[in-house]
């Protein structure tokens, strides 16, 4: 272990074990969910936040499923998304009716970017029946009239780093969700 790697971290906030275990409980919950429907599930992972978190979840279920992923970015991000979405990634698949879609994300925070998301994909690719998972949730900061469906931490407004999150490109690879140190950022 790398100890100066990892001093940015104030306190673990959700420890690997913990994710663990919810990611396998929000697995069942979405089984359950999915089971009798006739259309094939589609998890649509938007990058590159969600790829630690989509990885274990796509594991865990035992349900046949489809992959893709978007990229996704805030024009004019600096702490905190605006509504103007640009797409640096697009999808692989044109048609979306025939899908359940399941959004996997890392976090929610202001909704903005899945406001736009939910629109386009109803809009461009015909995306009938959508879903929202994801690992942690930031009711505190919410913009837009969002909500999840299958969320596994509903945490407070910190800095969270780790499991996919980033702080200037780097921590995505902590195999926990910690808060990040805030004489680092201010
Ligand atoms: C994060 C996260 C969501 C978005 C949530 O992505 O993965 O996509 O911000 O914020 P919002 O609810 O306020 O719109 P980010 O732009 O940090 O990119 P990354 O996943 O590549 O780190």
């Amino acid at each position: 272990m790398n100890l100066d790697y990892e001093n940015v971290v104030e306190r673990v906030l959700c420890s690997g074990e913990e994710i663990s275990e919810r990611v396998k409980s929000v697995a069942r919950d979405i089984e359950k969910y999915y089971a009798d429907s006739d259309k094939k599930l589609l998890l649509l992972g938007i990058l590159k936040g969600s790829v630690v978190f989509m990885a274990d979840l796509m594991k865990e279920l035992k349900l046949p499923l489809e992959v893709d992923f978007m990229k996704l970015s805030s024009y004019g991000k600096g702490a905190v998304s605006t509504g103007n979405i640009v797409i640096k990634a697009g999808l692989e698949k044109k048609d979306l009716s025939g899908y359940n879609v399941l959004i996997v994300e890392d976090i929610l925070d202001t909704g903005n970017t899945l406001y736009w998301l939910v629109d386009y994909l109803k809009r461009e690719h015909g995306a009938q029946d959508i879903k929202i998972c994801t690992l942690l949730d930031k009711p505190d900061r919410r913009e837009k009239p969002i909500f999840v469906d299958f969320g596994c931490f509903s945490i407070p407004d910190e800095f969270v780093i780790g499991y996919g999150l980033d702080y200037n490109e780097l921590y995505r690879d902590l195999p926990y969700v910690g808060v990040l140190k805030r004489e680092v950022y201010e």
